[in-house]
């Protein structure tokens, strides 16, 4: 094993290029991961690059379920986790008994499914949506009857832009952006007062609602680095505020609360790469026809809706 993060580096970017893998890493990750990707970006960005990608196999630096959507959209190409024990909360907070019974109460309800769940969980699901285009889709399905999960937070953001959709929520969501409340936001404005206050749609609506901008992961990125504001209050996982400071080195950047660190982003290490690309750690996705062509409906629909 090569000793300094340097020498590893080499050896994974040696590797990956050998066997012709593309390593595709969530923005969450560390700044010694995304330096090694082949492409790093939000959960919406990630799997349309992975669709497209002519690589023979995906190794994805990130959590579960977004190695998943990987498999659900290349299913004849290998995906790799690189840290198998890399899960999200979220994803895995309510399962297909649950919704199927939901569903029995509201069947005229279309289930839009936020890509943070399991595949298992959009086999059942109607439309699949990303924190970057869930307004965009909600607004476009031909229904105005929506009952959206997991997350209650994105959910109520989306409800509010479009009034004219009944939108049903079930109490979900990210437990990392949840956790941030709306006295940090005003402690945080008082000690940086110039900054601009960019915020994820998993944070609580109160939050959202005091906030100068919401987006995605990519959204947020995007916003400071265009902005014209010298300082930002970055409500979204911590290593963002990381990226954009060594990205923009003129500007400043603060974490809106010291809750914002999502550990299970944070499991996946160099050595878990180099190792998943020697075939000595990684799991390899295995998700059954039927489970891949059920979620593969629903991912679908998004792409078709224009997601
Ligand atoms: P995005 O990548 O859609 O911004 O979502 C954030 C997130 O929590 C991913 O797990
Ligand atoms: Fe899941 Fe929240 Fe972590 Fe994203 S930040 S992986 S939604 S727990």
């Amino acid at each position: 094993m090569p000793q300094t993060i340097a020498q590893m580096q080499e050896e994974i970017l040696r590797i990956k290029r050998e066997q012709d893998v593309c390593v595709l890493a969530h923005s969450y990750q560390a700044r010694e991961i995304v330096e090694i990707a082949d492409f790093a970006g939000d959960s919406y960005a990630l799997s349309v690059h992975a669709a497209k990608a002519p690589n023979r196999a995906f190794l994805m630096c990130g959590v579960r379920f977004m190695a998943e959507t990987v498999k659900i959209l290349s299913p004849e190409k290998r995906v790799i986790l690189a840290n198998p024990a890399a899960g999200c909360p979220m994803a895995e907070q309510m399962d297909k008994e649950l919704i199927l019974a939901v569903k029995a109460q509201y069947p005229d309800y279309t289930v839009v499914a936020y890509i943070n769940t399991t595949a298992e969980l959009k086999t059942i699901c109607d439309v699949c949506v990303t924190s970057s285009s869930a307004v965009q889709i909600v607004r476009a399905i031909d229904n105005n009857k929506i009952l959206f999960i997991p997350d209650c937070n994105l959910g109520d953001y989306v409800a509010r832009q479009i009034p004219g959709k009944t939108v049903k929520l079930l109490q979900g969501g990210c437990p990392i952006h949840a956790a941030v409340n709306l006295g940090e936001l005003e402690a945080m404005r008082l000690a940086h007062p110039g900054a601009a206050v960019l915020v994820h749609p998993e944070c609580t609506p109160d939050v959202v609602a005091a906030a100068d901008y919401v987006g995605s992961t990519s959204g947020i990125m995007e916003r400071a680095k265009s902005g014209g504001e010298g300082e930002y209050i970055i409500g979204t996982e911590m290593s963002i505020a990381e990226h954009l400071q060594y990205i923009c080195p003129n500007k400043r950047f603060y974490p809106l609360s010291k809750k914002l660190l999502c550990p299970n982003m944070k499991l996946t290490t160099l050595p878990d790469v180099l190792n998943a690309l020697t075939g000595g750690g990684g799991e390899e996705i295995c998700l059954s026809g039927e489970t891949l062509r059920d979620a593969r409906r629903c991912i679908d629909a998004m792409i078709a809706l224009g997601g």
